[in-house]
């Protein structure tokens, strides 16, 4: 831990040492003792400009609140943007927020979700019938990115042949979701050209589609008529590039944390392979003690107070979602890996109130279906000596890689 002198904002001074303990590269892999320091001191100030939130009632409470803006990406401490631009929902506040996201719940509901499953248990079986042939699985690469990319494309109507281009751009695009702390959440020249990248992609797609629509998302965004009002290109793509990436880079991640959680407490494992109706349970349990997105800001438009902490217009907030899923005022014995927890209050791996994770169900549902056929699928599977590595992401954080060694399929 430690090497917080080079790691200060230009003009600031040093980053305190619990943010920088949180934000070491060195302290990817297990960030939590970190993160409970943070809690503990929460609401805190490390410098002003910034408010530091790890509670969980605070989280909760705060992520509601009205007065605390989504539109972080013009907040004083936001890195300057660099490339084409696109804004979408995710950085809007009601009712502009509202009017967008409305149009396309309709794609996201529980029945539209359910009637997926199907398909998504045939991609995935195949999946493992692949790694099955290999003889081994590399868990990230074979399976966390290919069935929530595959998804994803279907859903909107992107071509998958387009995969390793959409992955790679997606994987680069999620470093820039960092909090700006330091030295992370800069746009680097690779994450502009990941952007640019989509931008151009997208345009080319929606013109495509504009002169032959189809039966998917991209084509009923482009017809979709909300109060007299359309949406123009620009906000059709935004709202493309957003989907495509909320909804990969996040559920690949919960793939990884699920199934490395699994493979390091066998007797849960064994436990879900007697009986797979566990696997919602598991996949919640592992939002609360995995949480794919550890972070998110709002930036505060009123003057107030939190605790003893001042707030002030133009403050960021940093909600630590990670912290919270392990607060001991919420969760008993929070750092154990407990797919039979008793009912708690919900955990907020997918935020609270207006910007509630849209693909929260689909989620939900991808990574039941991967763990029930994991469970089911490999015969002893163990995690390889050193076949864990972690991706440099702060915030959409996961493993890299993830090698797992079996004896065989059922
Ligand atoms: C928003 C987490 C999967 C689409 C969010 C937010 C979180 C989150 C924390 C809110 C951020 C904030 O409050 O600032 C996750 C996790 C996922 C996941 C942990 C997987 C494990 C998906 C999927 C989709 C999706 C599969 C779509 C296919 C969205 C959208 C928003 C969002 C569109 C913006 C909602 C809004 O601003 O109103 N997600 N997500 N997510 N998510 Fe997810």
């Amino acid at each position: 831990a430690g090497g917080n002198g080079d790691s200060a904002l230009p003009g600031r001074p040093p980053l305190p040492g619990e943010i920088a303990d949180l934000t070491d590269p060195g302290n990817r892999e297990d960030p939590y003792p970190s993160l409970e320091k943070l809690r503990r001191r929460s609401p805190y100030t490390p410098f002003d400009g910034l408010l530091v939130v790890g509670r969980h009632d605070q989280c909760s409470a705060l992520l509601r609140d009205q007065t605390m803006s989504a539109a972080r990406d013009r907040a004083p401490l936001s890195p300057t943007p660099r490339g084409p631009r696109t804004r979408n929902f995710l950085h809007l506040d009601p009712p502009e927020h509202t009017r967008y996201r409305r149009l396309v719940t309709g794609a996201f509901t529980r029945r539209k979700v359910d009637g997926m499953a199907p398909w998504i248990r045939e991609i995935a079986t195949d999946l493992f019938r692949a790694a099955a042939e290999a003889g081994t699985l590399e868990v990230v690469d074979d399976l966390a990115y290919a069935l929530p990319l595959r998804v994803i494309c279907e859903l909107l109507g992107v071509p998958f042949e387009d995969r390793q281009l959409l992955q790679e751009w997606s994987s680069e695009l999620a470093t820039a979701l960092d909090p700006p702390l330091g030295t992370t959440g800069r746009m680097t020249p690779e994450a502009a050209r990941a952007r640019a990248g989509f931008v151009h992609y997208f345009r080319r797609l929606i013109e495509e589609r504009r002169s032959a629509p189809r039966q998917d998302l991209i084509s009923h965004l482009l017809q979709v008529e909300e109060d007299g009002h359309r949406l123009d290109d620009d906000d059709v793509l935004a709202t493309c590039v957003l989907l495509l990436n909320a909804g990969h880079e996040t559920t690949v991640n919960l793939i990884g944390n699920a199934i490395l959680a699994l493979l390091r407490h066998p007797g849960q494992l064994d436990r879900l392979r007697a009986d797979p109706t566990l696997a919602p349970a598991v996949v919640e349990e592992v939002l609360r003690y995995d949480a794919p997105v550890q972070m998110t800001t709002r930036v505060a438009r009123r003057h107030g107070t939190l605790g003893d902490a001042e707030v002030r217009p133009g403050d960021t907030v940093l909600f630590l979602l990670g912290a919270a899923n392990r607060d001991p005022d919420v969760y008993r014995d929070p750092d154990r890996f407990d797919i039979e927890r008793p009912a708690a209050p919900a955990h907020l791996a997918f935020s609270a109130g207006a910007h509630f994770c849209l693909g929260a169900g689909l989620a939900r549902l991808e990574v039941a279906i991967a763990l029930e056929l994991f469970s089911t699928f490999l015969i002893r599977p163990r995690l390889r000596d050193g076949g864990v590595s972690y991706k440099r992401n702060l915030n959409l954080r996961g493993p890299s890689r993830l090698q797992v060694d079996f004896d065989g399929v059922h």
